[in-house]
Protein backbone atom coordinates (compact mmCIF):
# COMPACT_ATOMS: atom_id res chain seq x y z
CA UNK A 1 0.00 0.00 0.00
CA UNK A 2 2.71 2.24 -0.69
CA UNK A 3 2.16 5.97 -1.76
CA UNK A 4 3.65 4.91 -4.81
CA UNK A 5 0.46 2.84 -5.83
CA UNK A 6 -1.11 5.61 -6.57
CA UNK A 7 -1.90 7.71 -9.27
CA UNK A 8 -2.04 11.43 -10.46
CA UNK A 9 -4.55 12.31 -13.39
CA UNK A 10 -4.72 15.79 -14.96
CA UNK A 11 -7.76 16.99 -15.53
CA UNK A 12 -8.04 19.56 -18.36
CA UNK A 13 -11.71 20.49 -17.32
CA UNK A 14 -13.68 20.35 -14.29
CA UNK A 15 -17.32 20.85 -13.57
CA UNK A 16 -18.79 21.43 -9.95
CA UNK A 17 -21.53 19.43 -8.21
CA UNK A 18 -23.20 21.11 -5.37
CA UNK A 19 -23.00 19.00 -2.84
CA UNK A 20 -20.33 16.51 -4.60
CA UNK A 21 -17.51 19.02 -5.67
CA UNK A 22 -15.80 19.00 -8.58
CA UNK A 23 -15.95 16.68 -10.77
CA UNK A 24 -14.22 16.13 -14.41
CA UNK A 25 -16.34 16.74 -17.64
CA UNK A 26 -16.25 14.00 -20.51
CA UNK A 27 -13.23 16.05 -22.26
CA UNK A 28 -9.63 14.35 -22.07
CA UNK A 29 -10.30 12.18 -19.91
CA UNK A 30 -13.60 10.14 -20.55
CA UNK A 31 -15.40 10.86 -17.42
CA UNK A 32 -18.61 12.59 -17.77
CA UNK A 33 -20.70 15.10 -15.63
CA UNK A 34 -23.97 13.64 -16.74
CA UNK A 35 -24.86 11.70 -14.38
CA UNK A 36 -26.39 13.71 -10.99
CA UNK A 37 -26.17 12.05 -7.69
CA UNK A 38 -29.30 11.55 -5.33
CA UNK A 39 -27.56 14.21 -3.10
CA UNK A 40 -29.63 14.90 0.48
CA UNK A 41 -28.64 18.33 0.79
CA UNK A 42 -31.59 19.43 -1.13
CA UNK A 43 -28.77 22.16 -3.09
CA UNK A 44 -29.03 21.02 -6.26
CA UNK A 45 -29.78 23.72 -8.58
CA UNK A 46 -33.81 23.56 -9.78
CA UNK A 47 -33.17 22.56 -12.78
CA UNK A 48 -31.68 19.15 -11.79
CA UNK A 49 -34.11 18.49 -9.03
CA UNK A 50 -36.91 16.52 -9.81
CA UNK A 51 -37.68 14.96 -6.55
CA UNK A 52 -41.35 14.10 -6.06
CA UNK A 53 -43.79 14.64 -3.04
CA UNK A 54 -44.34 11.38 -1.62
CA UNK A 55 -40.00 11.04 -1.48
CA UNK A 56 -39.94 13.96 0.74
CA UNK A 57 -38.47 14.54 3.93
CA UNK A 58 -42.10 15.11 5.40
CA UNK A 59 -43.19 11.61 4.02
CA UNK A 60 -46.49 11.40 1.93
CA UNK A 61 -48.97 12.41 4.62
CA UNK A 62 -47.02 15.76 5.46
CA UNK A 63 -47.22 16.91 2.37
CA UNK A 64 -50.41 16.17 1.65
CA UNK A 65 -51.71 18.10 4.33
CA UNK A 66 -49.08 20.74 3.74
CA UNK A 67 -50.04 21.06 0.10
CA UNK A 68 -53.95 20.84 1.35
CA UNK A 69 -53.34 24.25 3.75
CA UNK A 70 -50.47 26.07 2.50
CA UNK A 71 -49.42 25.81 -1.22
CA UNK A 72 -52.56 24.38 -2.65
CA UNK A 73 -51.23 25.35 -6.14
CA UNK A 74 -47.75 24.49 -5.82
CA UNK A 75 -46.56 20.71 -5.62
CA UNK A 76 -43.66 20.68 -3.44
CA UNK A 77 -40.33 20.04 -5.84
CA UNK A 78 -37.59 20.38 -3.79
CA UNK A 79 -37.55 19.11 -0.62
CA UNK A 80 -34.43 18.55 2.07
CA UNK A 81 -34.82 14.95 1.80
CA UNK A 82 -35.27 13.05 -1.16
CA UNK A 83 -35.44 9.31 -0.43
CA UNK A 84 -36.92 7.86 2.19
CA UNK A 85 -36.41 4.42 1.28
CA UNK A 86 -32.97 2.74 2.07
CA UNK A 87 -30.71 2.14 -1.42
CA UNK A 88 -29.85 -1.23 -1.87
CA UNK A 89 -26.85 -1.28 -0.75
CA UNK A 90 -25.86 0.97 2.49
CA UNK A 91 -23.62 1.83 4.48
CA UNK A 92 -22.09 1.82 8.49
CA UNK A 93 -21.14 5.28 9.73
CA UNK A 94 -19.78 6.16 12.82
CA UNK A 95 -18.87 9.69 14.31
CA UNK A 96 -16.50 9.86 16.79
CA UNK A 97 -17.15 12.90 19.04
CA UNK A 98 -21.09 12.66 18.33
CA UNK A 99 -22.41 15.23 21.59
CA UNK A 100 -20.51 18.18 20.60
CA UNK A 101 -20.85 21.27 18.30
CA UNK A 102 -19.88 19.45 14.74
CA UNK A 103 -20.72 15.71 15.75
CA UNK A 104 -24.52 17.07 16.83
CA UNK A 105 -25.69 18.60 13.04
CA UNK A 106 -22.68 15.85 12.06
CA UNK A 107 -25.22 13.30 13.05
CA UNK A 108 -28.48 14.66 11.45
CA UNK A 109 -27.43 15.05 8.34
CA UNK A 110 -25.82 11.64 7.79
CA UNK A 111 -28.88 10.19 9.56
CA UNK A 112 -30.66 12.09 6.52
CA UNK A 113 -28.73 9.82 3.90
CA UNK A 114 -30.37 7.04 1.99
CA UNK A 115 -26.93 5.46 1.45
CA UNK A 116 -26.62 4.65 5.68
CA UNK A 117 -27.76 1.96 6.98
CA UNK A 118 -26.58 2.14 10.72
CA UNK A 119 -25.07 5.55 12.31
CA UNK A 120 -23.12 4.99 15.58
CA UNK A 121 -22.52 7.80 17.78
CA UNK A 122 -19.42 7.78 20.15
CA UNK A 123 -18.50 10.19 22.41
CA UNK A 124 -17.16 10.39 25.84
CA UNK A 125 -20.57 11.77 27.22
CA UNK A 126 -24.20 13.06 26.93
CA UNK A 127 -24.47 11.05 23.32
CA UNK A 128 -27.46 8.58 24.36
CA UNK A 129 -29.95 12.40 24.30
CA UNK A 130 -28.39 12.99 20.87
CA UNK A 131 -29.42 9.02 19.77
CA UNK A 132 -32.26 8.85 21.20
CA UNK A 133 -33.49 12.84 19.70
CA UNK A 134 -32.10 12.09 16.06
CA UNK A 135 -33.39 8.25 15.78
CA UNK A 136 -37.16 9.84 16.05
CA UNK A 137 -36.32 11.49 12.29
CA UNK A 138 -37.74 8.31 9.64
CA UNK A 139 -34.70 8.31 7.87
CA UNK A 140 -33.31 4.71 7.19
CA UNK A 141 -30.30 4.80 8.99
CA UNK A 142 -30.36 3.02 12.71
CA UNK A 143 -29.29 5.47 15.65
CA UNK A 144 -27.25 3.41 18.26
CA UNK A 145 -24.69 5.30 21.05
CA UNK A 146 -21.87 4.09 22.39
CA UNK A 147 -20.43 6.13 25.36
CA UNK A 148 -17.25 6.03 26.96
CA UNK A 149 -13.85 3.88 26.28
CA UNK A 150 -15.58 0.63 27.18
CA UNK A 151 -18.02 1.04 24.51
CA UNK A 152 -15.72 2.37 21.57
CA UNK A 153 -14.60 -1.11 20.39
CA UNK A 154 -18.56 -2.34 19.42
CA UNK A 155 -18.80 1.16 18.13
CA UNK A 156 -16.48 0.69 15.64
CA UNK A 157 -17.01 -2.80 14.81
CA UNK A 158 -18.04 -3.51 11.15
CA UNK A 159 -18.14 0.07 10.24
CA UNK A 160 -17.35 1.60 6.69
CA UNK A 161 -16.82 4.94 7.24
CA UNK A 162 -15.34 6.66 10.57
CA UNK A 163 -15.32 10.54 10.88
CA UNK A 164 -13.61 11.85 13.72
CA UNK A 165 -14.95 15.85 14.93
CA UNK A 166 -13.57 14.69 18.51
CA UNK A 167 -11.58 17.26 20.37
CA UNK A 168 -11.21 20.91 22.13
CA UNK A 169 -12.46 23.50 19.51
CA UNK A 170 -10.29 26.69 19.02
CA UNK A 171 -11.39 29.82 21.10
CA UNK A 172 -10.72 33.25 20.52
CA UNK A 173 -7.02 34.19 20.56
CA UNK A 174 -5.93 30.68 19.68
CA UNK A 175 -4.55 29.00 16.32
CA UNK A 176 -5.24 25.80 15.63
CA UNK A 177 -1.86 25.02 16.55
CA UNK A 178 -2.78 25.60 20.05
CA UNK A 179 -4.92 22.67 19.96
CA UNK A 180 -2.10 20.48 19.34
CA UNK A 181 -1.61 18.97 23.08
CA UNK A 182 -4.96 17.89 23.78
CA UNK A 183 -6.21 16.78 20.61
CA UNK A 184 -3.27 15.13 19.46
CA UNK A 185 -3.62 12.35 22.37
CA UNK A 186 -7.56 12.48 21.74
CA UNK A 187 -6.91 11.16 17.89
CA UNK A 188 -4.02 8.91 18.75
CA UNK A 189 -6.40 7.03 21.17
CA UNK A 190 -9.07 7.07 19.44
CA UNK A 191 -6.89 5.99 15.82
CA UNK A 192 -5.69 2.85 18.38
CA UNK A 193 -9.35 1.87 18.23
CA UNK A 194 -10.03 2.09 14.78
CA UNK A 195 -7.21 0.15 13.43
CA UNK A 196 -7.87 -2.60 16.00
CA UNK A 197 -11.86 -3.20 15.08
CA UNK A 198 -12.26 -1.65 11.26
CA UNK A 199 -8.33 -1.18 9.87
CA UNK A 200 -10.47 -1.42 6.20
CA UNK A 201 -12.61 1.52 6.93
CA UNK A 202 -12.34 4.82 5.65
CA UNK A 203 -11.06 7.46 8.22
CA UNK A 204 -12.31 11.21 8.17
CA UNK A 205 -9.92 13.41 10.59
CA UNK A 206 -11.42 16.58 11.44
CA UNK A 207 -10.06 17.12 14.82
CA UNK A 208 -7.17 20.27 14.57
CA UNK A 209 -4.60 20.61 13.30
CA UNK A 210 -6.03 18.83 10.69
CA UNK A 211 -2.06 19.34 9.57
CA UNK A 212 -0.83 17.17 12.44
CA UNK A 213 -3.31 14.77 13.30
CA UNK A 214 -3.43 13.39 9.68
CA UNK A 215 0.42 12.41 10.46
CA UNK A 216 -0.62 11.36 14.02
CA UNK A 217 -3.05 9.01 12.74
CA UNK A 218 -1.04 7.54 10.02
CA UNK A 219 1.57 6.91 12.50
CA UNK A 220 -0.42 5.14 14.60
CA UNK A 221 -1.71 2.95 11.73
CA UNK A 222 1.48 2.28 10.70
CA UNK A 223 2.50 1.02 13.92
CA UNK A 224 -0.56 -1.36 13.80
CA UNK A 225 0.47 -2.13 10.61
CA UNK A 226 -2.63 -1.23 8.79
CA UNK A 227 -2.09 1.90 7.13
CA UNK A 228 -3.98 1.95 4.19
CA UNK A 229 -2.93 5.85 2.30
CA UNK A 230 -5.83 5.24 0.21
CA UNK A 231 -8.15 5.03 2.90
CA UNK A 232 -6.96 8.37 5.64
CA UNK A 233 -8.63 11.40 4.85
CA UNK A 234 -8.31 14.92 6.48
CA UNK A 235 -11.25 17.13 5.87
CA UNK A 236 -10.56 20.15 4.01
CA UNK A 237 -14.24 20.28 2.86
CA UNK A 238 -15.03 23.67 4.51
CA UNK A 239 -12.37 25.44 2.70
CA UNK A 240 -13.57 24.30 -0.44
CA UNK A 241 -17.32 24.90 0.56
CA UNK A 242 -16.22 28.88 1.94
CA UNK A 243 -14.01 29.55 -1.29
CA UNK A 244 -17.15 28.62 -3.39
CA UNK A 245 -19.57 31.00 -1.09
CA UNK A 246 -16.50 33.50 -1.53
CA UNK A 247 -16.16 33.71 -5.11
CA UNK A 248 -20.05 33.08 -6.19
CA UNK A 249 -20.66 36.23 -3.64
CA UNK A 250 -17.74 38.36 -4.71
CA UNK A 251 -18.43 37.84 -8.80
CA UNK A 252 -21.76 37.33 -8.64
CA UNK A 253 -22.15 33.96 -9.99
CA UNK A 254 -24.42 31.17 -9.42
CA UNK A 255 -23.49 29.24 -6.45
CA UNK A 256 -24.19 26.02 -7.58
CA UNK A 257 -22.05 26.51 -10.77
CA UNK A 258 -18.35 27.55 -8.55
CA UNK A 259 -16.04 25.06 -8.02
CA UNK A 260 -12.86 26.50 -6.61
CA UNK A 261 -9.86 24.22 -5.43
CA UNK A 262 -8.23 24.68 -2.24
CA UNK A 263 -4.48 23.07 -1.98
CA UNK A 264 -2.02 22.85 0.86
CA UNK A 265 -2.89 22.26 4.55
CA UNK A 266 -5.65 23.27 6.54
CA UNK A 267 -4.30 26.29 8.87
CA UNK A 268 -3.91 29.88 7.99
CA UNK A 269 -1.38 30.13 5.24
CA UNK A 270 -1.33 26.78 4.31
CA UNK A 271 -4.71 26.80 2.96
CA UNK A 272 -4.26 28.15 -0.57
CA UNK A 273 -7.44 28.21 -2.87
CA UNK A 274 -6.14 28.59 -6.57
CA UNK A 275 -8.18 31.46 -7.91
CA UNK A 276 -6.83 30.70 -11.04
CA UNK A 277 -8.60 27.00 -11.54
CA UNK A 278 -11.99 28.75 -10.43
CA UNK A 279 -14.98 27.18 -12.58
CA UNK A 280 -16.70 28.39 -14.49
CA UNK A 281 -13.09 30.29 -16.02
CA UNK A 282 -13.66 33.28 -13.89
CA UNK A 283 -10.84 36.36 -13.70
CA UNK A 284 -9.66 38.20 -10.54
CA UNK A 285 -7.91 41.26 -10.22
CA UNK A 286 -4.97 41.09 -7.91
CA UNK A 287 -6.81 43.19 -5.03
CA UNK A 288 -9.75 40.69 -5.01
CA UNK A 289 -7.20 37.38 -5.30
CA UNK A 290 -5.42 38.90 -2.26
CA UNK A 291 -8.70 39.74 -0.51
CA UNK A 292 -10.39 36.27 -1.08
CA UNK A 293 -7.53 34.38 -0.59
CA UNK A 294 -7.01 35.86 3.08
CA UNK A 295 -10.63 35.87 4.27
CA UNK A 296 -11.10 31.53 3.08
CA UNK A 297 -7.69 31.31 4.88
CA UNK A 298 -9.33 33.21 7.89
CA UNK A 299 -12.64 32.08 7.58
CA UNK A 300 -12.33 29.95 10.96
CA UNK A 301 -11.19 32.62 12.99
CA UNK A 302 -13.97 34.92 11.52
CA UNK A 303 -16.74 32.50 12.95
CA UNK A 304 -14.47 31.94 16.36
CA UNK A 305 -14.42 35.45 16.60
CA UNK A 306 -17.96 36.24 16.40
CA UNK A 307 -18.78 33.22 18.64
CA UNK A 308 -16.44 34.91 21.07
CA UNK A 309 -15.76 31.80 22.97
CA UNK A 310 -18.49 29.59 22.44
CA UNK A 311 -16.24 27.72 19.68
CA UNK A 312 -14.98 27.65 16.36
CA UNK A 313 -17.14 26.56 12.83
CA UNK A 314 -19.96 23.56 13.88
CA UNK A 315 -22.91 24.00 11.53
CA UNK A 316 -21.24 25.06 8.09
CA UNK A 317 -18.41 22.48 9.14
CA UNK A 318 -20.85 19.37 9.72
CA UNK A 319 -22.47 20.31 6.40
CA UNK A 320 -18.60 20.37 4.62
CA UNK A 321 -18.19 17.11 6.53
CA UNK A 322 -21.60 15.50 5.73
CA UNK A 323 -20.53 16.41 1.78
CA UNK A 324 -17.19 14.61 2.49
CA UNK A 325 -19.54 11.55 4.02
CA UNK A 326 -21.84 11.64 1.32
CA UNK A 327 -18.94 11.65 -1.16
CA UNK A 328 -17.51 8.63 0.30
CA UNK A 329 -20.55 6.63 0.50
CA UNK A 330 -21.11 7.01 -3.33
CA UNK A 331 -17.36 6.12 -4.51
CA UNK A 332 -17.85 2.91 -2.09
CA UNK A 333 -21.18 2.38 -3.73
CA UNK A 334 -19.28 2.45 -6.53
CA UNK A 335 -19.77 5.43 -8.25
CA UNK A 336 -16.56 6.26 -10.65
CA UNK A 337 -16.73 9.81 -10.61
CA UNK A 338 -15.98 10.87 -7.21
CA UNK A 339 -13.19 14.16 -6.65
CA UNK A 340 -13.08 15.99 -3.76
CA UNK A 341 -10.26 18.17 -1.76
CA UNK A 342 -8.44 16.52 1.05
CA UNK A 343 -5.01 16.27 3.66
CA UNK A 344 -3.95 13.16 2.26
CA UNK A 345 -0.83 11.52 1.83
CA UNK A 346 0.74 12.53 -1.30
CA UNK A 347 3.54 12.74 -3.68
CA UNK A 348 2.05 15.65 -5.78
CA UNK A 349 5.29 17.97 -3.77
CA UNK A 350 8.21 17.28 -1.64
CA UNK A 351 5.42 17.33 1.19
CA UNK A 352 4.69 14.23 2.43
CA UNK A 353 1.01 15.02 3.31
CA UNK A 354 -0.85 17.48 1.01
CA UNK A 355 -3.99 18.54 0.35
CA UNK A 356 -5.35 18.30 -3.37
CA UNK A 357 -8.46 17.10 -5.47
CA UNK A 358 -8.25 13.06 -5.05
CA UNK A 359 -10.33 10.88 -7.05
CA UNK A 360 -11.82 8.05 -4.67
CA UNK A 361 -13.13 4.85 -5.50
CA UNK A 362 -14.39 1.85 -3.58
CA UNK A 363 -11.27 1.04 -2.01
CA UNK A 364 -10.45 4.95 -1.46
CA UNK A 365 -7.98 7.11 -3.14
CA UNK A 366 -7.48 5.80 -7.37
CA UNK A 367 -5.78 9.33 -7.68
CA UNK A 368 -4.40 12.49 -7.01
CA UNK A 369 -5.02 15.48 -9.24
CA UNK A 370 -2.12 16.60 -10.39
CA UNK A 371 -3.20 19.33 -12.83
CA UNK A 372 -4.59 22.80 -10.77
CA UNK A 373 -0.84 22.56 -9.96
CA UNK A 374 0.34 22.88 -13.62
CA UNK A 375 0.25 26.81 -14.69
CA UNK A 376 -0.10 28.56 -11.72
CA UNK A 377 -0.46 32.12 -11.31
CA UNK A 378 2.58 33.82 -9.62
CA UNK A 379 0.90 34.92 -6.52
CA UNK A 380 0.25 31.08 -6.06
CA UNK A 381 3.44 29.93 -7.34
CA UNK A 382 4.86 32.05 -4.22
CA UNK A 383 2.17 31.09 -2.07
CA UNK A 384 2.71 27.63 -2.31
CA UNK A 385 6.38 28.19 -1.66
CA UNK A 386 5.67 29.93 1.13
CA UNK A 387 3.35 27.50 3.02
CA UNK A 388 5.49 24.74 3.08
CA UNK A 389 7.82 25.49 6.07
CA UNK A 390 5.07 25.58 8.12
CA UNK A 391 2.88 23.06 6.87
CA UNK A 392 6.18 20.28 6.86
CA UNK A 393 6.54 21.72 10.49
CA UNK A 394 3.01 20.66 11.34
CA UNK A 395 3.13 17.32 10.06
CA UNK A 396 6.65 16.58 11.53
CA UNK A 397 4.82 17.41 14.41
CA UNK A 398 2.22 15.30 14.76
CA UNK A 399 4.78 12.79 13.72
CA UNK A 400 7.32 13.34 16.16
CA UNK A 401 4.44 13.15 19.12
CA UNK A 402 3.50 9.47 18.15
CA UNK A 403 7.37 8.41 17.95
CA UNK A 404 7.86 10.20 21.47
CA UNK A 405 4.49 8.25 23.02
CA UNK A 406 5.89 4.88 21.27
CA UNK A 407 9.69 5.71 23.69
CA UNK A 408 7.88 6.57 26.51
CA UNK A 409 5.91 3.56 26.29
CA UNK A 410 9.07 1.40 25.76
CA UNK A 411 10.89 2.62 28.76
CA UNK A 412 8.02 2.88 31.36
N1 LIG B 1 -11.46 20.28 9.87
C1 LIG B 1 -12.12 21.42 9.99
O1 LIG B 1 -12.35 22.13 8.99
C2 LIG B 1 -12.66 21.86 11.33
C3 LIG B 1 -13.55 22.94 11.40
C4 LIG B 1 -14.05 23.29 12.64
C5 LIG B 1 -13.64 22.62 13.79
N2 LIG B 1 -12.76 21.59 13.68
C6 LIG B 1 -12.30 20.84 14.86
O2 LIG B 1 -13.26 19.85 15.21
C7 LIG B 1 -13.11 19.53 16.59
C8 LIG B 1 -14.46 19.49 17.30
O3 LIG B 1 -15.04 20.77 17.31
P1 LIG B 1 -16.46 21.02 18.03
O4 LIG B 1 -16.79 22.44 17.79
O5 LIG B 1 -17.41 19.96 17.67
O6 LIG B 1 -16.03 20.82 19.57
P2 LIG B 1 -16.98 20.45 20.80
O7 LIG B 1 -16.20 20.70 22.03
O8 LIG B 1 -18.29 21.10 20.67
O9 LIG B 1 -17.21 18.89 20.62
C9 LIG B 1 -16.16 17.98 20.74
C10 LIG B 1 -16.75 16.68 21.24
O10 LIG B 1 -15.67 15.76 21.33
C11 LIG B 1 -15.90 14.99 22.50
N3 LIG B 1 -14.68 14.36 22.95
C12 LIG B 1 -13.65 14.88 23.66
N4 LIG B 1 -12.73 13.92 23.88
C13 LIG B 1 -13.18 12.80 23.29
C14 LIG B 1 -12.68 11.48 23.18
N5 LIG B 1 -11.51 11.12 23.73
N6 LIG B 1 -13.42 10.59 22.49
C15 LIG B 1 -14.60 10.93 21.93
N7 LIG B 1 -15.12 12.15 22.02
C16 LIG B 1 -14.42 13.07 22.69
C17 LIG B 1 -16.49 15.97 23.50
O11 LIG B 1 -17.16 15.29 24.55
C18 LIG B 1 -17.41 16.78 22.62
O12 LIG B 1 -18.70 16.24 22.60
C19 LIG B 1 -12.12 20.56 17.16
O13 LIG B 1 -10.85 19.99 17.18
C20 LIG B 1 -12.16 21.66 16.11
O14 LIG B 1 -10.98 22.44 16.10
C21 LIG B 1 -12.28 21.20 12.48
Amino acid sequence: MALTALTTVSIGSVCAQPWLGARPKASGIGFTCSKSFNVFSGLKAASSVGIEADTSFLGKEGNASLQASFVPKIKPKQVFLNQLHPRASSFKVAVLGAAGGIGQPLGLLIKMSPLVSALHLYDIANVKGVAADLSHCNSPAQVLDFTGQSELAKCLKGVDVVVIPAGVPRKPGMTRDDLFNINAGIVKTLIEAVADNCPDAFIHIISNPVNSTVPIAAEVLKQKGVYDPKKLFGVTTLDVVRANTFVAQKKNLKLVDVDVPVVGGHAGITILPLLSKTRPSTTFTDDEVEELTLRIQNAGTEVVEAKAGAGSATLSMAYAAARFVEASLHALDGDRDVYECSFVESDLTELPFFASRVKIGKKGIEAIVSSDLQGLTEYETKALEALKPELQASIEKGMAFVHKQAVNAESA
